[in-house]
């Protein structure tokens, strides 16, 4: 049975991927590591083990593995892209500082490691369309620059010392349980909320800005799928492309509207979102991934925007 710490698990992915961890290798065996400005909830606190991790502090993640003989880590813990933009330095000791402490101590005591990647580890330079697996990684964002460096370190420590690293590049991810805070991509789930609130939605990028977006219970199944892939089939490790769905914001308002009639949006870009959006692909090729371990999405944009909308009008409690 896999001893697992889920560093921030508090964050947009870790707090569904804690809970989805727990039902499939059991409560006790998956440690919830939080930092104390993003504290448990409740269910996370009472469902299992939970401990203080945070991923620049070496010495307190070296012994919650020891305490909890962890054997994988999934490394959660990152600025998102804007928010990394204005606050580069400290985006760099989480990305790429912590990073480091985390796959020495993965070196010391012989534990997997997946640190997600981004379509963001991508750039003006990289071919937009069908953005193969491996081609030109030229970041302008500090986020991309640390996914880049993220991606070169754990294919080092693999290659040269065996630690089993495992990645995937990640489009904007959709869900209705814990909001992502301070991506390109957040536009694509705040326009569910304001959908369902009633709310006239203010679209901080332009009509025409594609990019790739994923459902959450696709990219969970992404991140336990590869960490239990066969290894000899993995001829790539960090990190697959993976796609489910791109658009831009003309496609999610129609959608929205078919289940929201009264729906409207309107235009007010956010230069600083809108220079990030343009640099990344519209579409990612995601065939080494569905080729080396089987991925493949659930969900396209007309169903996870029948599931978001009818989740969140449960969570708010509107009929
Ligand atoms: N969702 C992230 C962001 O927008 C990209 O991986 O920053």
């Amino acid at each position: 049975m896999k001893k697992i710490l889920v560093i921030g698990a508090t964050g947009q992915i870790g707090s569904e991927l804690t809970t989805e961890l727990r039902a499939r290798y059991g409560n006790n065996n998956v440690v919830a590591g939080y930092i104390p400005s993003a504290p448990l909830t409740e269910a996370l606190a009472e469902s299992g083990p939970s401990a203080i991790a945070d991923v620049t502090d070496a010495k307190q993640i070296a012994e919650i593995v020891d305490k909890h003989q962890i054997d994988t880590v999934y490394n959660l813990a990152a600025l998102l892209s804007a928010v990394g933009e204005k606050k580069p330095l400290l985006a760099w000791h989480i990305q790429i500082d912590g990073v480091l402490n985390l796959l020495e101590i993965a070196k010391e005591k012989n534990c997997a490691v997946f640190t997600p990647s981004s379509i963001g580890a991508f750039g003006n330079s990289s071919p937009k369309d069908n953005t193969p697996q491996d081609t030109i990684q030229r970041p302008q964002t500090i986020y991309g620059i640390s996914k880049v460096t993220t991606e070169l370190l754990s294919d080092y420590y693999f290659h040269k010392y065996g630690v089993d690293t495992r990645s995937v590049r990640f489009p904007g991810l959709i869900s209705y349980v814990t909001p992502p805070g301070g991506g390109t991509t957040d536009y694509a789930v705040d326009i569910y909320y304001s959908a369902v609130k009633g709310e006239k939605f203010v679209c901080p990028l332009q009509a025409g800005t594609f990019m790739d977006m994923m459902y959450m219970p696709d990219a969970l199944n992404a991140c336990v799928q590869l960490m239990e892939a066969d290894p000899s089939k993995l001829i790539h490790r960090n990190a697959f492309n993976i796609a489910a769905m791109s658009f831009d914001p003309e496609m999610i308002a129609a959608e929205v509207k078919k289940l929201v009639p009264d729906f409207q949006m309107e235009y007010q870009i956010d230069e600083l979102r809108q220079k990030i959006a343009n640099s990344w692909p519209n579409s990612l090729d995601d065939s080494c991934a569905r080729e080396e371990w089987g991925w493949k999405p659930q969900y396209d944009l007309t169903s996870m925007s029948q599931d978001m909308i009818e989740k969140l009008k449960i969570k708010f409690g509107i009929k």
